[in-house]
């Protein structure tokens, strides 16, 4: 192949599939080769344009190759900064924790204690199970139904996705899943208000019962908004609520931040919305500023593990730690926080415009620009709360729509049939604008479509 010979999509795609495994997910539905990548753009190897509203499902909260990050890691290479260190300190090292402990709550930072883990939230997951059952020397684990923490052994242990559970045996034991506040499919049939106190006491119930089946827990852990479960954001008196009842007990509390944390809810960290302090946070994505970095930061008195009792080569990506110290800095130095938590009402206001048009749209919800609209299937019965039954496939076709249109978004949620909203947090209110825009196109193309076909199936039926 002569470098001149210009390749399409499909040259890469079908290389990919040859070479690559059947484990591969993001291909399937986003069938391009991207050749660039710029702000909340990317381009593909045709030239094509797409609105990134997938970002690294959530890193990349400055865009792609944001100055600041590109500035930062030309740094580390113009000054032969070193590359890996293990977990041998450094001055890139210093003003990372020193930034990423300014960020935090003074309340939780000044308490705090720093892990660097394997460069992925799944490690991190692992870290943060380690830590408490050490502390406590108990070993159950309380998750929550729609969670999602990762696809290693212990994080999919804690994960409610039973897919990629069901082919794999021995996944860690003693998890208990709870109920999630979620109101549109509320599980105690309630919704609103009313379901959301129902949980907190059926959770309750369950820490008190000493026939619950579940020895004392040696933690807890929870998403404040889920993402991957179908961006569920759990309402402030829930969250505080669950972190009485955990404190009350010394259950220590591990709040997963992968996904939420630096600014993507419209705080830095998610859990400042109600207010708690978690004892545990597990963040990666954003804060390794496009690169891979990951790490556990947890109270004092839970550092009761040994050396090396957590190793993993690759703790020490100093250029991961340039780029998200430029990150956190900028963030903090821009309000980007209120930045998102300003776009995620525009985008949230323009969604519930096209709901009001289309009775597909159930249900759209989320926190900051963490924003999913759950498809329906409107002809068939709806349940006692009048939620109607999810609508993978129309989902799959608004989403293939829009992709035609130039808009990358991803699916989520129970059977795939929510919509996720997921951009840069640096977008635009032109460019939240432009998305929405798409998105309504593209629901009533993806509707259209399903008509056609229900009529065709109608008459040839007759
Ligand atoms: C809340 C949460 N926890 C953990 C993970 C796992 O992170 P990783 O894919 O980097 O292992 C994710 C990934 O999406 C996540 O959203």
């Amino acid at each position: 192949m002569s470098p001149a010979q210009v390749l399409n999509n499909q040259h890469y795609l079908s290389s990919q599939e040859r070479r690559e495994s059947n484990a591969r997910s993001y291909p399937r539905r986003i069938p391009i080769a991207i050749k660039e990548a710029v702000g909340i753009t990317v381009k593909d190897v045709e030239g094509k344009t797409y609105f990134d509203c997938l970002s690294g499902a959530g890193t990349l909260a400055l865009g792609h190759n944001h100055p600041v990050v590109i500035e930062a890691i030309q740094q580390v290479l113009t000054k032969k900064l070193p590359l890996h260190t293990l977990d041998i300190t450094t001055p890139v090292k210093e003003e990372f924790v020193e930034e990423l402990f300014n960020s935090l709550p003074k309340e939780f930072a000044s308490r705090a204690k720093i892990q660097f883990c394997g460069p992925a939230g799944a490690d991190a997951v692992e870290a943060a199970l380690k830590i408490v059952k050490t502390a406590t020397g108990r070993r159950s684990i309380l998750s929550y139904q729609g969670a999602y923490h990762g696809m290693t052994h212990g994080s999919l242990s804690l994960t409610g996705n039973t897919g990629p559970k069901e082919p794999v045996s021995g996944l860690m034991s003693d998890v208990h899943f709870l109920p999630y506040p979620y109101s549109y499919r509320c599980p105690f049939g309630q919704g609103g208000k009313t379901g959301e106190q129902i949980c907190s006491q059926y959770i309750e119930h369950v820490l008190n019962d000493p026939e619950s089946g579940i020895t004392t827990p040696a933690g807890m852990i929870m998403e404040i908004v889920q993402g991957e479960g179908g961006v569920i954001p759990a309402p402030d008196e829930w969250v505080r609520n669950i972190r009485t009842m955990t404190r009350r007990r010394e259950i220590p509390l591990i709040v997963d931040e992968v996904q939420t944390g630096l600014g993507r809810t419209g705080k830095l960290f998610a859990f400042e919305h109600s207010g708690i302090v978690p004892d545990v946070l597990v963040l990666s994505k954003a804060i390794g500023g496009s690169l891979p970095l990951a790490v556990v930061i947890y109270d004092e008195s839970l550092d009761q593990w040994s050396p090396g009792a957590h190793a993993g080569t690759f703790r020490g990506n100093q250029m991961a730690m340039a780029a998200g110290l430029a990150t956190i800095r900028f963030i903090r130095n821009n309000r980007i926080d209120e930045h998102a938590s300003c776009m995620g009402e525009r985008l949230m206001s323009h969604l519930k415009a096209v709901q009001k048009d289309y009775g597909l749209i159930g249900d759209v919800r989320g926190r900051g620009l963490m924003i999913g609209v759950e498809i329906v299937n409107t002809r068939l019965r709806p349940d006692s709360l009048g939620s109607y039954p999810a609508d993978p496939k129309l989902a799959r076709q608004i989403q293939q729509e829009c992709f035609d249109r130039g808009l990358i978004l991803e699916l989520g949620g129970r059977h795939g049939s929510v919509v996720r909203f997921l951009p840069p947090l640096i977008i635009t209110p032109e460019q939240v604008d432009q998305i929405c825009h798409i998105f309504a196109e593209a629901v009533q193309a993806a509707e259209k479509k399903m008509v056609q076909t229900a009529s065709w199936r109608v008459n040839k039926q007759e």
